[in-house]
């Protein structure tokens, strides 16, 4: 058991273990099909985890300049650098051009314009893949469900014709192929077999090959077990590569594409956190601990459920309210969670949160930046002065 005596809550905690373990393992099964997986670096900027995703030859998936910036200030090379986005700006196109990065996943004909013009002015080519909205339904949390038409991403049906023949028109357009991306957990495998489906007869339907299309990017998504990460600390990553081998129906030689995050990162983070205050309420009791949806936004956004766990006591079960100390309703991370019982100072942990909260964090109420730590070998590691970075530096003198 790692002794947190005397550190400053609430901090993140990276098992880098469990994260190498959980890239090798899906990089081993998209390898026995030949598929390749950017990592969806939005999950979590955090310079150790990326470094280590790229140190296991992952490419890497942007969704805004700077995180393309980011992407090889890390050391990812240009070539595995794709870039989506509804709402790039010229300048956000531009830097990718000067860049050379592999490839725009191009959202919209507007966007498409755009590009060709930026292009044609600095006398380049633009390597684009088209996003295309499939209108499947992921079966996920509606706010993080992105390919129905209700739903602002990629390019609807009716205007890919369109977008294709702009390509097929322009000397300064690339066309590379589709992506697709349909939403964030997703814990079923059905809604991608629909969308295997939907992209074999796109594929063939608008001579997807003939045009030049020869990469697939189906985009991420793929779920973790939020209700019980100890048991399922690693994705079943078989059976999900496993379908789009059994389902796709491609002409031969197609390049496709996975941009995996939470899967990735999700379940080797959790946040530390103590509790300032144990307070009675009318019939319930309300633990108020130094974390808040500053560090984690999840269940206030999309009443996500994390597992919490008292590390501090072994106290009867009794019943609470697990909140933050922000000044916002929804700041709770649990309601009516079961612990141990609990009082001021007891340290808890909130599992599953390697992906999408610490590169959610907010700066409401002026709150401090929390810590981070790491955990490889068993050993607890701190960040140093620069969070990250000194880390990320003996990680690449020791490789
Ligand atoms: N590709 C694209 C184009 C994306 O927009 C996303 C995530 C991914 C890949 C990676 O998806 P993943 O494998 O991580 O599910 N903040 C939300 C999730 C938002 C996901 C945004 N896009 C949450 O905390 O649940």
């Amino acid at each position: 058991m790692v002794d947190f005596t005397g550190i400053k809550t609430p901090f993140y905690l990276y098992d880098l273990d469990l994260l190498r373990e959980t890239v090798s393992r899906a990089s081993k099964e998209a390898g026995k099909y030949g598929y390749f997986i950017h990592y969806a670096i939005k999950a979590n900027y955090d310079p150790v985890i990326s470094g280590a995703i790229r140190d296991h030859g992952l490419g890497v998936d942007c969704v805004s300049g700077n995180e393309v910036r980011k992407s090889l200030e890390f050391g990812f090379s240009e070539r595995v650098i794709v870039f989506a986005g509804v709402g790039k700006t010229d300048e956000e196109i531009k830097l990718a051009l000067d860049k050379d990065i592999f490839c725009l996943n191009c959202e919209s004909v507007e966007e498409l314009k755009v590009i060709e013009e930026l292009a044609g002015r600095s006398g380049r080519t633009a390597r684009v893949a088209l996003r295309v909205n499939p209108a499947v339904e992921a079966e996920t949390h509606r706010h993080i469900s992105t390919g129905m038409d209700e739903n602002k991403f990629g390019i609807s049906l009716p205007h890919l014709q369109t977008a294709l023949d702009l390509c097929s028109g322009s000397e300064h357009l690339e066309f590379t192929g589709l992506h697709f991306h349909i939403g964030s957990q997703i814990t079923s495998l059905e809604p991608y077999r629909r969308l295997c489906r939907r992209v074999n007869r796109i594929w063939e339907q608008y001579d997807i090959s003939k045009r030049g299309g020869y990469i697939l990017n189906l985009g991420g998504g793929f779920g973790i077990d939020y209700n019980d990460p100890g048991r399922n600390s690693i994705p079943d990553f078989k059976p999900f590569f496993r379908l789009f081998s059994e389902n796709l129906q491609l002409p031969e030689g197609i390049d496709v594409r996975f941009e995996l995050g939470r899967s990735l990162v999700g379940q080797c983070g959790k946040i530390v956190t103590s509790v300032l205050y144990v307070k009675e309420g009318i019939d319930k009791k309300f633990v108020i601990t130094d974390a808040g949806m500053t560090e984690l936004m999840r269940p206030s956004l999309y009443q996500a459920v994390h597992k919490i766990i008292n590390i501090s006591s072994s106290g009867n079960p009794e019943t609470y309210d697990v909140a933050g100390p922000v000044c916002e309703s929804t700041d709770i991370f649990a309601r009516d969670a079961v612990l141990p019982a609990t009082s001021r100072g007891d340290l808890l942990q909130i599992l599953s949160c390697g992906a999408y909260a610490e590169s959610m964090t907010l700066n409401f109420n002026l709150r401090d930046k929390p810590g981070k730590l790491y955990i490889a070998g068993g050993d607890l590691m701190p960040a140093g002065d620069l969070p990250g970075e000194d880390y990320h530096k003996k990680a690449m003198h020791s490789r």
